[in-house]
């Protein structure tokens, strides 16, 4: 009996160490994955070699006549990135190409991403042209597509969807941010805004002056450092899935922090859209400009979590 129950234990300890060795070596393998992705890749294809691919298309909108630009190809693309991730700051930069109409968060709406027929069929639409908003140019439009958010449907319907994708060439630009600390303030203190309407009782998510950009960053939000360091893996690892879903697409990954740095890289990203290549512009303005340390209600206690860990750097990094 007292063997028996000896033996038992045995097994019960032993089974714990190597469910935890398990977990560990799933976790740290996340964390690798994601950080050999940092290099930025640079598929470069000109639009006319993208022809030999199929990736330019002949739309023919039900909604308007293309006119003279019926012969003009048009290339498909999304933009897959996380909420305050600089997304909507780039996207106005596409928009400020004369070729390009990028549609925004076609899927912000709940109802629209109920399923994925509803999504597929949401797609046809927009990369049919017969989208109609404020950013389509539609007649002469070059690159077409939409800004979405991997939490709007597109992790859960990740099948179907990157099997469109791959089906119709949709040509993916993944934009992502690595500062994930920076990426919480904005992601806190926006939410914050969404009831606390700083700007004369108007919430904005985007500003386009310093003066706006200074009173939003009045409001310095608290971090949970109880959760801080299982949010960031969280963040990590959804980003890498998405990655690996979307792998077999054409596909260019980019860094937010990277882009505000070098204004040069808007070039490879024309030149991934086939596009003539013109100078963009955004009138948006950053809003966590300087120090994270004056950004962060307790600073104290999210440096001592921090420090000596792999998310180090964030405490220190600009942007
Ligand atoms: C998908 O959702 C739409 C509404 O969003 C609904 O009309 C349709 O029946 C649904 N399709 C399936 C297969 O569930
Ligand atoms: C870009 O738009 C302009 C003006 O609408 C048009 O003349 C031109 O043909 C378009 N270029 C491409 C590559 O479609
Ligand atoms: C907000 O109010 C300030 C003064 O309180 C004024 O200067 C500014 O023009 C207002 N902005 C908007 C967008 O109404
Ligand atoms: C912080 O995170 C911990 C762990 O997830 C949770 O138990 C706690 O309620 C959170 N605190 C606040 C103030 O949200
Ligand atoms: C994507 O696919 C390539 C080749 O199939 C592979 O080498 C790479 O590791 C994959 N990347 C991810 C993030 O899954
Ligand atoms: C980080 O921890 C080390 C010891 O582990 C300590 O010497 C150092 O002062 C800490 N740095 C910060 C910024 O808290």
């Amino acid at each position: 009996m007292l063997l028996r129950t000896a033996v038992l234990m045995f097994l019960i300890v032993c089974s714990v160490f190597i469910f935890s060795v398990c977990l560990k070596q799933i976790s740290t393998h996340a964390r690798t994955k994601f950080l050999e992705l940092n290099v930025v890749e640079k598929p470069s294809q000109s639009r006319e070699k993208l022809i030999d691919i199929p990736y330019l298309h002949y739309p023919i909108p039900v909604s308007f006549s293309r006119n003279e630009c019926a012969h003009n190809s048009v290339l498909f693309f999304a933009i897959l990135s996380n909420q305050r991730s600089g997304s909507g700051w780039f996207e106005t930069l596409l928009n400020s190409h004369i070729n390009v109409s990028s549609n925004g968060e076609v899927f912000s709406v709940l109802q629209r991403r109920k399923n994925a027929s509803s999504i597929l069929q949401i797609l046809d639409k927009v990369y049919n042209l017969d989208w109609l908003n404020s950013a389509s140019k539609n007649e002469c439009s070059a690159a077409i597509g939409l800004k979405w958010m991997l939490n709007q449907g597109l992790m859960e319907h990740h099948k179907e969807i990157a099997e469109y994708f791959n089906r119709r060439r949709v040509s993916v630009i993944f934009l992502f941010r690595r500062n994930l600390l920076r990426r919480i303030v904005s992601l806190l203190a926006n939410s914050y805004d969404s009831y606390a309407k700083l700007l004369n009782g108007t919430h904005k998510s985007h500003v386009h002056s310093a003066e706006e950009a200074d009173i939003l960053s009045k409001y310095k939000p608290t971090i949970n450092s109880t959760s801080l360091l299982d949010d960031l893996k969280d963040m990590e690892i959804r980003a890498a899935k998405a990655l690996e879903y979307f792998n077999s697409t054409r596909h260019m990954i980019l860094y937010y922090e990277d882009l505000v740095r070098n204004p040069n890289m808007l070039k490879d990203v024309q030149e991934f859209l086939g596009l003539p290549p013109m100078e963009l512009t955004s009138r948006q303005v950053k809003i966590h400009r300087g120090p994270l340390s004056d950004h962060i209600q307790n600073w104290d206690d999210v440096r001592k979590t921090l420090n000596g860990t792999d998310y180090e750097s964030f405490l220190e990094a600009d942007y």
